[in-house]
């Protein structure tokens, strides 16, 4: 059976954009297009019989590799991020908040949509497992002094500003803290550029309270670009997994993320 049930509004959206083939549930391999102006119980009848579908998680991620890249090591521009190697709760976290609205990109929406949490975090932990290296970072195209604010605001922070350092919850290494906080190397500039801007205009959500909400609202714009240049031009550890926990509680709590054992639940 076809797990499919598109309402009329994500018939409208599935016209927009490419059209990743989509393998899930099913022993069929459809492709969007035939599901564009069908009811869904001709849907069903109108897929075209597919060789014997092998259901393991490789075939069911095909749908994700079309846009993140093979293995989900990210596309070529800095649109599509990287997905392999992140930690699962983080990931989870984010299939959650695209398929629930807290953030916005309808193809993959509509991808999630008919999935179980169960599956989902499936599917998180796939991903999370895979240890895959990094592309050298590319060199910044902003002055020394931009970079030397940069590395101040992720390592000290701003007191005056009361924005505390992108180590105290991404790390000390910023290669994030399991299972639920990503690491804030290996990825292109305009992807954290994106996701700051996302937070402060309130596109991008996550579990409340939302730290990363408030820190993007306390960063003012030269101070996204100062952070963001000195983050993508670092090159990933050799050792790039996540941190097993935060050595203290962060000073501001982050619905998202596990305290550290005996700080407060958030
Ligand atoms: C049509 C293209 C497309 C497809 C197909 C797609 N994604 Fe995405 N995905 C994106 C884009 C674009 C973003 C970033 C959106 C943004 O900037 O918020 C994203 C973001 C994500 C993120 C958040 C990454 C992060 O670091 O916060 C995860 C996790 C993810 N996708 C997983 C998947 C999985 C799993 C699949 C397969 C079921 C999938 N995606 C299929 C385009 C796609
Ligand atoms: C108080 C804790 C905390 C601090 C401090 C913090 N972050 Fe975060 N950050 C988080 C958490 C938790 C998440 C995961 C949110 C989610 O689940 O969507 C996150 C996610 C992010 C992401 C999304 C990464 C992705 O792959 O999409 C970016 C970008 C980011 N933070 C940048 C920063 C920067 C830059 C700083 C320093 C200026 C910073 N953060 C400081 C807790 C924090």
């Amino acid at each position: 059976m076809v797990a499919f049930n598109l309402s009329a509004r994500r018939r409208r959206a599935c016209r927009t954009g490419p059209r990743p083939p989509v393998r899930w549930h099913s022993g069929r391999s459809v492709t969007l297009k035939y599901l564009l102006f069908l009811p869904p119980a001709l849907v069903a009848l109108a897929a075209p019989a597919a060789p014997v579908f092998e259901d393991t998680m490789a075939q069911r991620v095909l749908a994700c590799s079309a846009c993140h890249g093979k293995e989900g090591r990210a596309g070529p521009d800095g649109y599509y991020p990287r997905i392999a190697g992140k930690p699962a709760g983080y990931l989870y976290h984010q299939l959650l908040n695209f398929r629930d609205g807290r953030r916005h990109y309808g193809l993959m929406a509509r991808l999630l949509d008919p999935l179980s949490d169960q599956y989902l975090r499936e599917i998180a932990r796939h991903f999370a497992a895979l240890d895959l290296p990094y592309p050298a970072p590319r060199p910044a195209a902003v002055a020394p002094a931009v970079l030397q604010r940069g590395e101040v605001l992720a390592r000290q922070g701003d007191a005056a500003a009361r924005l505390p350092p992108c180590t105290q919850c991404h790390g000390e290494r910023l290669t994030g803290v399991a299972p639920n906080t990503p690491g804030l190397l290996g990825l292109p500039r305009d992807y954290l550029n994106a996701q700051l801007g996302a937070w402060r205009a309130g596109e991008r959500r996550a579990h409340a309270p939302d730290c990363m909400a408030q820190i993007a609202r306390r960063l003012p714009a030269p101070d996204v670009t100062a952070v963001t240049a000195w983050l993508a031009a670092q090159p990933v550890p050799a050792d790039a997994r996540p941190a097993a926990t935060l050595p203290r509680p962060p000073s501001i709590a982050c619905g998202s993320a596990v305290p550290p054992p005996g700080g407060p639940r958030p």
